[in-house]
């Protein structure tokens, strides 16, 4: 692949399913060969706590983030699948940046110097638009919405819209909606309702592939594994197959 693609999946709501994509994501993506590290940007490290297993982390993106001179920390998972991880402390890089200049900018500085190293860096945001998701979708060229189809989302979807678009004008170009990825669809009828309103009206932004509730999504990073290894044959794990490879057609990649 010529061109890293750098992703961030983020939505200011929380337990949309932002950790769960971004894992599910990354593992299929390196499973199938490319080269991926996923990015902790959350303090409740919860994509970490998923992947780690009793690994010594020493360093984290806090300490990349607060010192650039350290560089963006980076741990080996599996095959073709690395993580710079977070934990709790990075609840204060809002406040230690407070006064950083160009703060908004420090990740996409840290990816320069990693990127040739990878086809995928996938960026796991907070629900919140604040310093950590700006930072991601500077440093993006595309940012993935995963929302839940129960309450009409369309709302909060301009909110992060408008964000999105005020990155792109002011501090980086690249970034874009790549797509909305409807989470946790259960087939109930409000489901269906609320899925049909935003096909009609946000058409192909949203994915074709819908991942639907599925108890293995939740069981998977209990013991540290993908849900494709965890229950291959599980609706999770077709799910998020058809999505992987729904995106990839979108991106126009074909290795
Ligand atoms: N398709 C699904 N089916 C069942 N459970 C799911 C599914 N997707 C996610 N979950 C569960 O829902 C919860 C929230 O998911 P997740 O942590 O991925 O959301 P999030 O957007 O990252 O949340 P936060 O905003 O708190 O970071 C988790 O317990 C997860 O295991
Ligand atoms: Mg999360």
């Amino acid at each position: 692949m010529k061109e890293t693609q750098i992703i961030a999946f983020a939505n200011h709501k929380g337990g949309v399913g932002k950790t769960t994509t971004t894992a599910s994501v990354g593992s299929i993506l390196a499973a199938k060969g490319y080269k991926v590290l996923l990015i902790d940007l959350d303090a409740q490290a919860n994509l970490s706590a998923s992947l780690l297993k009793n690994q010594e982390i020493d360093k984290t993106i806090y300490d990349a983030l607060i010192n650039t001179s350290v560089g963006l920390p980076i741990y080996p998972i599996r095959e073709n699948l690395d993580l710079t991880p977070a934990t709790l402390q990075l609840a204060m890089v809002d406040l230690e940046m407070a006064s950083v200049i160009a703060r908004e900018k420090i990740l996409s500085e840290l990816l320069d110097k990693v990127k040739a190293n990878y086809d995928f860096i996938l960026m796991d945001c907070p629900p919140s638009l604040a310093l950590l998701t700006l930072n991601a979708v500077t440093a993006a060229n595309g940012v993935i919405i995963p929302i839940v189809a129960e309450v009409l989302p369309f709302n909060g979807l301009i909110m992060i819209e408008n964000f999105i678009n005020m990155i792109h004008k002011k501090l980086n170009p690249e970034a874009h909606v790549t797509g909305i990825l409807i989470t946790r669809w259960e087939k109930t009828n409000l489901s269906k309702q609320i899925e049909e309103g935003m096909r009609e009206k946000l058409g192909d932004e949203v994915f074709q592939t819908k991942i639907r509730k599925n108890v293995s999504i939740a069981e998977a990073p209990l013991e540290a594994q993908d849900i494709v290894s965890y229950a291959p044959k599980s609706n999770g794990a077709q799910d998020y197959l058809a999505f992987v490879n729904e995106l990839l057609e979108k991106l126009h990649i074909n290795k």
